[in-house]
């Protein structure tokens, strides 16, 4: 068996975290994203766009496309059915969860707080979306909640930026880190690739380091 979604997720250290307006522009961002070197998307159900968005990146073959902002069992199904290869939610729903349970897929719910992170590792899920880092206490927050739930693994999201990223990565609960910096959604509507991929590279230059 290759390697699972988590530890592809996990060996890019980082998750482009976009919203598509255009259904059209997704496979220019694909193709941004592979020349950057992180052919990594998780395409948001923010926009009307977002199933399309993901069956357009799926179809290209060559990137890992997760569905996020997904917060219902109905939208788990248009996720999968897109060909969304992880899913994930900014908290904590028992639906959403079972729902992709069923269908095999690796979810991605959100927990900020030892409650959630319980209520998380109850539902079977052993990797959380730290959702919205930055006002939750940062990369603090996660190591104290490392210390009694050390078998969990983060990945925050959410105020992450270049200027910060490296505290986050620090942390060998980290499995990796989200963030919307390197895939702005004016730069992606307006078509403006080449900029797109210098930024993704620059993350990647920043998490390889
Ligand atoms: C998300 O849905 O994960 C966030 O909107 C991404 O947060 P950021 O825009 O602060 O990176």
């Amino acid at each position: 068996a290759g390697p699972t979604v988590l530890e592809r997720l996990a060996a890019h250290r980082l998750v482009p975290v976009v919203v598509l307006d255009d259904a059209k522009d997704a496979d220019g961002l694909g193709s941004a994203l592979v020349a950057g070197g992180l052919p990594v998307a998780e395409v948001t159900f923010r926009t009307a766009a977002a199933a399309d968005a993901i069956r357009a990146l799926r179809d290209r073959g060559d990137v890992l496309v997760g569905a996020g902002t997904v917060l219902t069992p109905d939208q788990v199904d248009a996720a999968v059915a897109a060909g969304a290869d992880y899913v994930v939610s900014p908290g904590t729903s028992r639906a959403v969860v079972e729902r992709c349970a069923e269908h095999g897929v690796l979810a991605l719910p959100g927990a900020v707080t030892a409650t959630e992170v319980q209520a998380a590792l109850e539902l079977g899920v052993t990797t959380v979306k730290f959702f919205p880092a930055g006002t939750s206490g940062g990369s603090k927050a996660i190591a104290a909640l490392a210390a009694p739930f050390g078998g969990v693994r983060f990945v925050p999201t959410g105020g992450i930026g270049p200027a910060n990223l490296d505290e986050y990565l620090a942390l060998g609960c980290v499995a990796a880190v989200g963030g919307s910096w390197m895939v702005p959604r004016d730069l992606v509507r307006a078509g403006d690739l080449e900029a797109v991929r210098n930024l993704v590279a620059d993350a990647v230059a920043l998490a390889t380091d």
